[in-house]
Order: structure tokens, then C-alpha cells, then sequence
């Protein structure tokens, strides 16, 4: 059964195949989520550059886009196919293209239309299908509105959600405005918890700490963290400890990065550019001495035709072994 007490949220351009293979060396057990991935593309684009994913990654949840409930099915099915262990359906997302689509945020202005669709979704194949949304659009943003939305996608066979603890403006606020301006409400998502005890609930916006993360499974089942566990990756070597019982030994920073080399030697043998994997690993050092030598100079050689691993061992040699404390820059910045 999948244990999603802590899991890397579903990020566009961030969250690709190379981002999990590289967390999944920080965490054995976070769920890890691909970034939206909408219907029309699996359905009628190169599935595969889409779908395909390294064995190592697992668990990994694939978060869909779409409100067609026939597509949505099928997406389902061809995600249990490529060994998925979760489906996710988006149902907060506000950018105006994805409204254009009439799918993302814009449908919890539809619960039956959703229910719909995780009604089919669930037939369709044998495996989690989660949903995850934000706690109210526009004025539909009152707590009785959220607990119809959530019943009814609960009536329609849905057990596990991931709440991200503000509401979107769909028309006026960019998407990263939408994840900053509109207030955070924890209370919102502890309450539908505390209503729906049978449900898996996680907590999503603005967690930045593992403290903050243990204060809220106090009051729900599962913490799911965006921006900082991409901008500072090794925050999450603690988690199998502190949330899965799992003392492995951990990896130094240095140690990690390393043991990303067969994994970059082999992705590049297949004609990745380096630049497309290292662009997840700049923030590995952060707090550490040598932080913005290490960027600095891997944004500076990363990106060219001929660079490989050596490019890294040398950027190594500028970073603090130690975890020493930060660096001017980044304790001012
Ligand atoms: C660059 C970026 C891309 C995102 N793409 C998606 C996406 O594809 N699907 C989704 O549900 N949320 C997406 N989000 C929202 C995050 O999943 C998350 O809900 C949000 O960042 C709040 O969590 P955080 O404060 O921990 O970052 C994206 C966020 C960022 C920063």
C-alpha cells in the first residue's frame, strides 16, 4: 500500500524524470509526483517522452489534467500499463491555458463533473486515484462548498486527497501569484480532515521545514512540500527517519551528487544534454559553504555541448565537504 505521509509535489518543467531519480536518492520512501501531464498529450502526443520513467523512482504518483471523463479513464488505464502506482487528478491548477481547457481549478466549480470522472477513473483500472485541490475558487470559497466538493468526490469513490490550503483567483492573478497572494488556511484542511476521518488527507502550500511538517500530521495524514524541496533538496534525508522508521545510512551531500554519475553517464549515452539533469541538483549545497561557487560555476559549464561528468567533480571541489554554515550570499539572500 502506498504510504504518502510525505510526497514531493507535482511541479511543471520541475518534476521530470531526472528531478525524481535524484530525490529518490535523498528519500527511499516520499511519494513522488510527475508534473501535469494532460490528457490530449498521452492520448494523442509521444506518450512515451510523456510517461516513461526509471524504475528507481517508484513510488510515483501521475498527475493528470483533463475534464473529459472518457480521456481521463483511458489515461488511467495507460498509466496502470507503464506501472504507475498512482493517478492524481488536478483540480487546482488556474493558469488560463489549462482554463481555456476546462480542466484544473476551474472544475470545483463542478463536483458532479468530477465525481464523474473519478468514477470512471477508478473503473478503469485498479490503482489509487487521488485528487488534488485547493480549498475554493473565487466566492466559491466558503467551508460548506469544500465539504460538498470533497463528499462528493468521496461518494464517487475517492479516498485520498491533497489540499492545497489557499484558494485560486481564476481570473487576474498569475499562477505563481495564486500560489503566494491568496492567504494560507490551515484550518481549512485540518477541518475537512477532522470531517472526513476516513479519508488520507495531506497538507499542501508553504511547508518549509521538517518541524512544520511533524506539527501538521499532527492534525492530518500526509504533508506534501513544492518549492522547497526542489530549491533545497537534502532537507529531505531526514524524513525516512523522522516519518518511515528507516535509520539507512545517509548520504553526504558530496556522496549524492556522485552517486548521480552512472545515472548522467548513462542518460547521456542516450543523448541528454547534461544541463537537463544538473539544473535539479544546484540546490543541493544549499546552506553550505561554496553554495554559490557550486551554481555559479555549473550554470556557467553545465549547458555546453561538451561538458560531462567532469564538470561536476570539479564543481565539487568549490563546495564545503562539512555542512558548514552558510555563505555570505545565502544567508543574506
Ligand atoms: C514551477 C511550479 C510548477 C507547478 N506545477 C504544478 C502542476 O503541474 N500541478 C499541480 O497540481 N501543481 C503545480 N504546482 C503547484 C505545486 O504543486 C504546489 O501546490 C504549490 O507550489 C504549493 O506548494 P509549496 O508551497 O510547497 O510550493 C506548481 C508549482 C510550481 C512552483
Amino acid at each position: 500500500m502506498l504510504n504518502n505521509t510525505f510526497s514531493v509535489a507535482p511541479m511543471l518543467d520541475w518534476t521530470d524524470r531526472h528531478q525524481r531519480y535524484f530525490m529518490r536518492l535523498i528519500s527511499h520512501h516520499a511519494l513522488l509526483y510527475t508534473e501535469m501531464v494532460t490528457t490530449g498529450a498521452i492520448i494523442f502526443g509521444d506518450r512515451d517522452r510523456y510517461l516513461q520513467f526509471n524504475d528507481e523512482e517508484h513510488p510515483v504518483s501521475l498527475q493528470l489534467g483533463g475534464s473529459d471523463v472518457k480521456h481521463l479513464a483511458e489515461c488511467t488505464k495507460i498509466a496502470e500499463d507503464y506501472g504507475y502506482d498512482e493517478v492524481n487528478l488536478n483540480l487546482g491548477c488556474p493558469s488560463n491555458r489549462v482554463q481555456n481547457g476546462s480542466f484544473g481549478a476551474c472544475m470545483m466549480a463542478q463536483p458532479e463533473l468530477v465525481a464523474e470522472c473519478i468514477t470512471a477513473m477508478k473503473a478503469a483500472a485498479n490503482m489509487t486515484v487521488s485528487a488534488k485541490t485547493r480549498i475554493g475558487i473565487d466566492d466559491r470559497d466558503s467551508f460548506e462548498e469544500l465539504v460538498h466538493f470533497v463528499g462528493t468526490l468521496h461518494e464517487a469513490g475517492c479516498d485520498d486527497f491533497v489540499i492545497h490550503a489557499r484558494k485560486a483567483i481564476l481570473q487576474g492573478l498569475s499562477p505563481k501569484e495564486n500560489r503566494s497572494i491568496p492567504p494560507l488556511k490551515y484550518d481549512v484542511v485540518y477541518k475537512i480532515k477532522e470531517l472526513f476521518p476516513q479519508c488520507h488527507i495531506s497538507l499542501n502550500g508553504g511547508v518549509k521545514t521538517l518541524a512544520e511538517t511533524r506539527e501538521h500530521l499532527q492534525q492530518v495524514d500526509g504533508v506534501m512540500m513544492g518549492r522547497e524541496a526542489y530549491h533545497n533538496p537534502y532537507l529531505l534525508s531526514e524524513i525516512d527517519c523522522l516519518l518511515y522508521d528507516d535509520n539507512h545510512p545517509l548520504l553526504t551531500r558530496h556522496q549524492l551528487v556522485e552517486s548521480m554519475f552512472p545515472y548522467i553517464e548513462k542518460e547521456m549515452a542516450k543523448g541528454v544534454r547534461l544541463q537537463s539533469i544538473v539544473r535539479h541538483m544546484l540546490g543541493v549545497f544549499q546552506g553550505v559553504n561554496g553554495t554559490k561557487a557550486w551554481k555559479r560555476f555549473l550554470s556557467e559549464n553545465a549547458y555546453k555541448e561538451s561538458s560531462g561528468i567532469e564538470v561536476l567533480q570539479h564543481a565539487l571541489t568549490l563546495v564545503s565537504q562539512g555542512n558548514a554554515p552558510q555563505d555570505e550570499e545565502t544567508s543574506a539572500g
